[in-house]
């Protein structure tokens, strides 16, 4: 099996509102994930990010642990309304002090920082505005980029735009699933659209102002798509999804179009009062790397009962190891190595992939994540064997460092290396941890995949 290169990052990651509670503190303002989490029947348990891990103050504690671990890369999200509590207009400078230090103290510590720029908590003021409905959030977005820019580009390597627009738009825009809770495929394109051009405006911004040793790109979420069988009906449901799921944003991005079959789904991405002259020049603005999250392995039988897409997801036999859904670690090969045929070569980072196992700490003291551990350890292998066949992967981020909260599924299921004690905060690592500390070892000390 090919060695991972020497500089390899070996991560992990969190989001802000999953993490930092710390919700009505130092003049944050209010996000859509406020308005969605405290509305009755939108998350499990009626569960809120108000306090979540309270990363937000023990971050400190949070750093240490990452180091003590042998971890060097540390992903994590700016929370844009700690910045601009409106969304735009006046900068909240307290908020810029908290990610100043978190940065710092990385750094301090031998982590290296990746930041993302949206990881889904849209300012409440912006989606009063319409949101990613609005032309002019992707101008709002970009201001707020240059704003964080300007006070952290200097100490932070790796910048991400957005976070999985996929998900933003297919669980948030087209099932409801998440906020802001829209059910509406058709429209769902006219806000893929702004949240790409908002990127490539961040990107044009980032180009304008970051030292050149700084590097941007985006993390999509990439699934691996199949036919249920060979008959024309599922294959061409399985194009389908494959378009929602990952040509819409890949072509864009990467191919300077959007894919032409896909009309079906999101037809305000063939009107030129939306996709105007000259924007997908700006969303194809060049990228430094792509950011690959891989949880979703769909199975596609076509179904003409199901409205929009025609089509039901089957689960891939196996446990269910990612919120709810039966993940196959294996498949983030395929991603890899589909980005490296079928688009371009692009340096990448695995921005996430992790399992969820309902864990628990055993009278002895310990989190026994045994499934965890064998998840991970092929998500190891399947990127060393990518690279081995030339793909250029620098790093990757674990889903996730501590436990936190899993959106609309609140705090039911964990993902963490680090069981959080929701009552105490206290913080245990899992047997993953100690898993991870160790190939993070035999790897820098140039032994090879394990
Ligand atoms: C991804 C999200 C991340 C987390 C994991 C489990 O889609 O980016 O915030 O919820 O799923």
């Amino acid at each position: 099996m090919a060695a991972l290169p020497a500089d390899f990052r070996w991560g992990s990651a969190t989001a802000a509102y999953q993490v930092e509670g710390a919700a009505r503190e130092d003049g944050r303002g209010q996000s859509i994930w406020d308005t969605f989490s405290h509305t009755p029947g939108r998350t499990f348990n009626g569960d809120t990010g108000d306090v979540a891990a309270d990363h937000y103050h023990r971050y400190p504690e949070d750093v240490r642990l990452m180091a003590d671990f042998g971890l060097n890369a540390y992903r994590f999200s700016i929370s844009w309304p700690r910045i601009l509590p409106q969304g735009r207009g006046t900068v909240n400078q307290a908020g810029l002090d908290h990610y100043d230090r978190v940065v710092d103290t990385l750094l301090e510590h031998g982590i290296e920082p990746m930041v993302t720029l949206f990881h889904w908590d849209l300012p409440q003021a912006l989606e009063d505005e319409g949101g990613w409905f609005n032309r002019d959030t992707a101008h709002h977005f970009a201001d707020y980029a240059q704003v964080v820019l300007e006070r952290l580009a200097d100490r932070v390597p790796l910048w991400l735009t957005h976070n999985e627009p996929w998900t933003v738009i297919g669980q948030g825009y087209s099932r409801g699933l998440h906020a802001p809770g829209y059910r509406d495929y058709h429209k769902a394109g006219t806000a893929i659209h702004h949240m790409l051009l908002g990127h490539g405006e961040a990107v044009q911004r980032f180009r304008a102002l970051a030292p050149g040793s700084a590097q941007v790109g985006i993390t999509l979420s990439m699934a691996v798509v199949r036919p249920w069988s060979d008959a024309p009906a599922d294959v061409a449901a399985a194009r389908l999804l494959d378009g929602e799921q990952n040509r819409v944003y890949l072509d864009p991005l990467l191919r300077g179009s959007y894919p032409q079959d896909l009309d079906q789904l999101f037809p305000t991405l063939s009107d030129p009062a939306v996709v105007r002259e000259a924007d997908l020049e700006v969303i194809g603005t060049g990228i430094d790397f792509l950011g690959v999250n891989y949880y979703l392995n769909h199975i596609v039988k076509a179904d003409p009962a199901v409205p929009v897409l025609g089509a039901r997801l089957i689960d891939p036999p196996g446990p269910m190891m990612s919120a709810g859904i039966a993940a196959k670690p294996a498949g983030l090969y395929d991603c890899l190595t589909r980005v490296h045929r079928e688009y371009r070569e692009l340096p990448m980072y695995v921005t996430e992939v992790g399992a969820s196992v309902h864990d628990y700490v055993d009278p002895d003291g310990r989190v026994k994540d045994q499934p965890r551990i064998d998840y991970l350890r092929t998500c190891v292998e399947s990127i060393a064997r990518a690279v081995g066949e030339g793909a250029d992967v620098r790093g990757l981020y674990v889903w996730s460092l501590l436990d936190n909260l899993e959106w609309d599924l609140g705090y039911s299921i964990r993902f963490g290396l680090f069981y959080v004690d929701y009552r105490t905060q206290e913080r245990v690592p899992k047997d993953s941890a100690y898993w991870y500390r160790q190939v993070i070892a035999e790897h820098t000390a140039g032994e090879g995949p394990r």
